[in-house]
């Protein structure tokens, strides 16, 4: 089973929580269809935790919820695939799920038919209450064969937050993604900071395997299971849908799509941003300025304040000779982010510029030589396409 450029999708626990139902399933699934997510690559509609009921039934299997499913999965996944969207669901390598529900430790290989009769077609398998005695790397090998046994091609999707740097082994395991941090919470501070803990590991993310830094928050402004802290602004949803652009991470929306306003609908279907991420040669980008940010604007304490290592752009070299340019400023204040061309192998004196369009606006930014500094607004980004033109 090839999966070539980051799964993309939508995920039901950062908006809902243990709030979920067959019928926000359907719903969200017609709104992504008749929005054009669909068609723009978001074909994974995933349930996460709180689906079952609390117990197995008699003979071992997992058990939904009929008060919140009352059709069962197997009817939900064929509403799900009829409208052509691919039906994912969750389970934990531990005794129970984080939420406490029944989980797969030592219940793999039947859990993974379970998900085959049903129609899944990708295994969210996250790691709470696993035993001490256990060992992590080997059950979720375990779960990896048990869905290679299982009779239907399941996209695996490791969730172990991190632990023991699953960057390094989790794609021998046969995984397809692998969580590498904590939970995402819906605020500047929390995804800023697991976006930039993982800068370093993309270079180990790739075709049939990638870094997942979490659903998005997208949309969710304050509101819903993960909405903690300072909401975030329209700026701050950008820098977020960027970063993950960027890094070529996957790309799972956690807001309710249902109600995704005019802006965050735009953002997450922006054709160049997706086509960053979705770009097939899958190169992580490299960092070509990591530094200060200096504000020098009226209010500036003592005529200027600096922010140090809050500046950072992003070289991303995309196929057909194309590359992308991501300028992030993590500082509250607005301030220069800096861009040297030699610093991505273009020297001063070669007689080579790059012709920049903004990938955001679409707007034309000229032949530039040299360099290209841009003032970034406080916890924003500008991302930009880039060709290689001999003058
Ligand atoms: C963990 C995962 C989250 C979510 C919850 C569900 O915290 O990291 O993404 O799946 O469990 O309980």
């Amino acid at each position: 089973m090839n999966i070539l450029t980051p799964p993309m999708g939508w995920n039901s626990w950062n908006t809902f929580g243990s709030n979920i139902s067959d019928e926000l399933i359907r719903s969200t699934a017609r709104t992504m269809k008749e929005k054009g997510y669909l068609e723009a690559g978001y074909n994974y509609i995933v349930i996460d935790d709180c689906w079952s009921l609390r117990e197995r039934d008699e003979n071992g299997r997992l058990v939904p919820d009929p008060a919140k499913f009352p059709h069962g999965m197997k009817d939900l996944a064929d509403y799900v695939h009829s409208l052509g969207f691919r039906f994912g669901m969750y389970s934990c390598a531990g005794v129970r799920t984080c939420a406490g529900y029944p989980s797969s430790f030592d219940h793999e290989f039947v859990d993974a038919k379970t998900f085959a009769e049903w129609g899944v077609d990708y295994l969210k398998y996250d790691f709470c209450n696993f035993p001490a005695s256990a060992d992590g790397k080997n059950r979720y090998a375990t779960m990896s064969m048990a869905l290679k046994a299982s009779g239907r091609d399941i996209l695996f999707a490791a969730c172990n937050w991190g632990s023991g740097e699953p960057w390094k082994w989790m794609k021998s395991l046969g995984a397809h993604m692998y969580r590498s941090t904590g939970d995402i919470a819906d605020n500047f501070k929390s995804f800023s900071g697991i976006a930039r803990s993982q800068i370093d590991n993309f270079c180990m993310s790739g075709h049939d395997c990638f870094n997942d830094i979490d659903m998005l928050t997208v949309g969710m402004y304050g509101n819903g299971n993960v909405a903690f802290g300072q909401a975030c602004t329209d700026e701050e949803y950008q820098t977020q849908f960027a970063l993950w652009c960027m890094l070529g991470a996957p790309l799972m929306l956690g807001g309710d799509v249902r109600k995704m306003n005019d802006f965050c609908h735009a953002l997450v279907l922006n054709r160049n941003l997706l086509r960053i991420n979705q770009d097939s040669e899958c190169r992580p980008p490299y960092i070509a300025y990591k530094g200060r940010v200096i504000y020098n604007g009226p209010d500036a304490a003592g005529g200027w304040e600096e922010y140090p290592d809050t500046g950072l752009t992003m070289f991303k070299h995309l196929s057909d000779n194309e590359f992308a340019i991501g300028y992030f400023n993590f500082a509250p204040k607005p301030g220069e982010v800096l861009f040297t061309f030699a610093d991505a192998g273009i020297p001063y004196g070669s007689n080579v510029a790059l012709e920049l369009t903004d990938a955001i606006t679409g707007e034309s930014l000229g032949l530039q030589r040299d360099y290209y500094n841009l003032v970034i607004p406080a916890h924003g980004c500008r991302i930009i396409l880039a060709k290689l033109v001999n003058v």
